[in-house]
């Protein structure tokens, strides 16, 4: 029996959010650059996004970029940065053939112009595309993004539009880049690492956390099905205990 058709349907995670790491040390492990690494994560990419639509998940997000990661050399921030806008540019045509649309979160007004323009036109040209949302994590940092949150927050009750003992849960959810998403129910994150490093740290709260010894360049659609496999024998609580959910 195949991996894929043991996955309930009716079960899947609406919103998966990967940690696309392990790039460097393949390259290192054939004897070669860094960026080769990179390079070869495309089609890693392309298999996930791929598995995750045929399943009829609604969400896929995935960690391209840290605010973290500006701090490599300049040299692998380049080629990074001329991956993605080669990429992006390339893969459009699929995404709308896939129905696929392509959205970004991050801190996207600090991207190369020629990359910010390209993300801009491919999200734009994909726009009208339903079967699934691929999310971009392009300069990207939790911590950044909370504290945009809490700053246009502290705007709104300095302006008088919002009292302070009205800030709740769904306020904070409704004023970061994921506004709109359902939170992802499951985490993966490759190169054995195990670390949310800077990632979506309010929307993982509940989620199940997947981790693989595997490279992000050798991940393919069989990984993701393990993934969604695993995720879907585990036991989400949310606080109670096993007798109150199967009641
Ligand atoms: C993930 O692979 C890709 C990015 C962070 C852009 P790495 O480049 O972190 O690869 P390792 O972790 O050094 O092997
Ligand atoms: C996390 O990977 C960021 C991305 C995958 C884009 P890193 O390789 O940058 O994470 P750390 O620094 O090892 O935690
Ligand atoms: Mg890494």
């Amino acid at each position: 029996m195949s991996l894929k058709s043991q996955i309930d349907l009716g079960r899947l995670p609406r919103h998966v959010a990967v940690i696309m790491d392990g790039n460097g040390r393949w390259a290192k492990q054939q004897g070669e650059e860094r960026i080769f690494g990179h390079h070869n994560g495309v089609t890693s990419v392309r298999e996930t996004a791929e598995a995750a639509a045929e399943l009829g998940i609604q969400y896929l997000t995935l960690y391209a970029f840290s605010t973290e990661n500006w701090n490599r050399p300049k040299d692998e921030v380049e080629a990074l940065m001329e991956l993605l806008v080669h990429t992006i540019h390339n893969e459009t045509k699929t995404l709308n053939e896939n129905n696929i649309r392509l959205e970004a979160i991050g801190d996207l007004s600090s991207l190369p112009k020629n990359c910010f323009n390209e993300l801009q036109e491919a999200m734009q040209k994909t726009a009208a595309n339903t079967r699934m949302k691929l999310v971009l994590a392009l300069s990207y940092s939790s911590k950044w993004e909370i504290i945009q949150a809490v700053k246009k927050i502290a705007s709104s009750v300095v302006a008088g539009s919002i009292s302070i003992d009205d800030i709740n849960d769904s306020t904070i959810t409704a004023h970061l880049c994921t506004s709109g998403m359902p939170d992802p129910e499951l985490m993966i994150r490759t190169s054995g690492e195990r670390r949310i490093s800077n990632f979506l740290l309010w929307q993982l709260s509940y989620a199940e956390f997947y981790f693989t010894p595997k490279l992000w360049p050798d991940f393919r659609k069989e990984d993701f099905y393990e993934a969604i496999l695993n995720f879907q024998n585990r036991e989400r609580r949310f606080g109670k205990i096993s007798e109150q959910l199967t009641t």
